[in-house]
């Protein structure tokens, strides 16, 4: 099957632009780099993917190491916090990127996301062959082998070098900019956007919170942040779950909600973005159990996401190596995606991290509230430890829209969305095949029973093939169809979206048959 010609990158972009999914923010003031709105599309694929977590943790959580069901109660907590809960948790100190600014541009970047690239040239120099070396650099992204390649050429040819004389070092052999040897990287690189060398600055920490104040008066005493995670507020509101609620370790508290981050460099779509949605839960247990939980949590989460539709061989576990993981960290796994910019790498999607005590300590030295757990059963008293499976659910959209993406010559609308039934924003489109002879009528009646249990849409507008291509765009797994023979038989007609067979149902049974299928 050929492909056209842009990126999937671009086209997941201009698909969910085009059909309601994302849009950019502000897009009418021009945007503002690293917020994204959903549109009616993308709104309901978020809430349905939303609701599957939140039932697999909450409503319906898995069945724990003994066989029976886990406990883990929800919660909804605010956005602002006391700003000493961001002490204690170290993201005052320590919640930084590592950038660098050029000084040419202006331009600010992530110094780990911009690559290095060596460049080999042969010149001539009194008639004899030399070799000069060039530094240069790009955002370490799907296109960076073309952009490098593109800059080379643009470099050299103007100093009247000839094409096969520039030798572009393999994609493998590419640094970070934070691997470079000290020094080297400011004085030998070309910026991703510069012209002319040695124009990057020193990198330097920046915290990476959003503040606010609270009240009339600015000053640092009424600085307050926007949480960059939705964890926090769980540890904040840990004790007051275990008295007002039957829990007791092994047990969870979960969460959905925004964060915000003030990303360097937000990029990829909806992949980094400044305000996001994540879905987190802290799993609080005995520490003796902490490792065998981390386990059970790992190999659960990678099992959810294979049951959102995603196939085995797109995710990868990649277990933080010990020099890696934040120093808290008895161990940390990423759950990781082969995103279509990363491939044929994969990239984080989740994490699962063993915390240990630390934030349950942290918060009770800064708030001086003992947060030990009085285990009465076995006559002694601890800090839970505690596991933490933290996803994003923005991020997760874009893992569904790329996951779901099919192009096909051969149907009405190449590009469709082979997304589970059970997430797809809208269950059954509803059509009279013409908007005329009764067909409205019974197509309206049956649409508005379905739209009782199900996410539907009536369409009446344009041909049969268009209505079933707008609804492959949409990723509708059933497109519901009243014809002539409706009125005589009583049958309708219910397109499946993958196979694209038709097939007939007695009017009177379609609720059935969608409920049947939509699990
Ligand atoms: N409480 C732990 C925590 O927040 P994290 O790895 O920083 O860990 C968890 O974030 C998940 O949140 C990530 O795996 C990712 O899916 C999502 N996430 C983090 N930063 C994001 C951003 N800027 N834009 C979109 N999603 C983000």
């Amino acid at each position: 099957m050929s492909q056209p010609e842009s990126s999937l990158m671009n086209r997941l972009v201009s698909l969910s632009k085009r059909r309601g999914f994302i849009f950019p923010a502000s897009e009418i003031y021009g945007g503002l780099n690293g917020f994204w709105d959903f549109g009616p599309l993308g709104v309901q694929l978020k809430n349905n993917l939303r609701d599957a977590w939140w039932r697999a943790m909450v409503e319906c959580p898995p069945m724990g190491l003994d066989g029976k069901p886990l406990s883990i109660v929800g919660i909804d907590t605010s956005i602002i916090q006391h700003p000493k809960t961001w002490e204690a948790s170290g993201h005052v100190a320590g919640f930084s990127d590592l950038m660098v600014d050029c000084r040419e541009t202006k331009a600010r970047y992530r110094a780990d996301h911009i690559l290095v690239a060596e460049v080999r040239v042969r010149v001539k120099n009194n008639e004899q062959d030399s070799t000069l070396t060039e530094w240069l650099s790009t955002l370490d992204d799907e296109d960076a082998w073309e952009t490098i390649c593109k800059k080379a050429k643009k470099l050299f040819l103007k100093a009247g070098v000839v094409e096969k004389d520039i030798q572009v070092a393999d994609r493998s052999t590419w640094k970070p900019l934070t691997d470079m040897p000290s020094g080297m990287g400011q004085a030998e690189v070309y910026g991703p956007d510069a012209k002319n060398k040695g124009t990057l600055t020193e990198p330097r920490a920046f915290n990476l919170m959003f503040h606010s104040y609270v009240g009339v008066f600015q000053s640092e005493d009424s600085k307050v942040y926007l949480r960059p995670e939705t964890a926090q507020g769980i540890f904040l509101q840990y004790k007051n779950v275990l008295d007002t609620s039957r829990v007791k370790p092994p047990f969870g508290v979960a969460q959905v909600g925004k964060s915000f981050r003030n990303e360097v460099t937000p990029r990829n779509f909806i992949f980094r973005s400044r305000e996001f949605e994540q879905m987190e839960m802290e799993f609080f247990v005995p520490p003796e159990d902490g490792m065998k939980w981390y386990e059970f949590w790992v190999a659960e989460r990678m099992r959810w996401w294979e049951e959102q539709g995603v196939k085995k061989e797109h995710l990868f576990r990649h277990e933080i190596p010990d020099n890696e993981r934040a120093f808290y960290s008895a161990a940390t796994s990423d759950i990781e995606y082969l995103w279509p910019f990363t491939a044929p790498n994969f990239g984080e999607l989740e994490g699962v991290a063993y915390r240990t005590d630390y934030d349950l300590t942290q918060h009770q030295k800064f708030s001086k509230v003992n947060l030990e757990y009085v285990d009465q059963e076995n006559s002694r008293r601890y800090t839970p430890h505690v596991i933490e499976p933290a996803s994003g659910l923005t991020r997760g959209v874009l893992l569904l829209l790329a996951e779901s993406y099919q192009y096909d010559e051969s149907r009405a609308s190449p590009e469709w969305l082979k997304l589970k039934p059970s997430l797809a924003p809208i269950k059954a489109g509803v059509f009279p095949l013409v908007n005329k002879d009764g067909m409205p009528e019974v197509a309206e009646k049956l649409y508005l029973e379905l739209r009782q249990n199900f996410t539907c849409q009536y369409d009446a507008k344009q041909s049969i093939g268009k209505r079933y291509a707008r609804m492959d765009e949409a990723g509708t797994p059933f497109c519901i169809t009243v014809d002539g023979d409706t009125l005589k038989d009583q049958n309708v007609t219910i397109r499946n979206r993958d196979t694209a067979q038709q097939e007939r149902v007695a009017l009177d049974h379609v609720k059935a048959y969608l409920a049947g299928k939509l699990v």
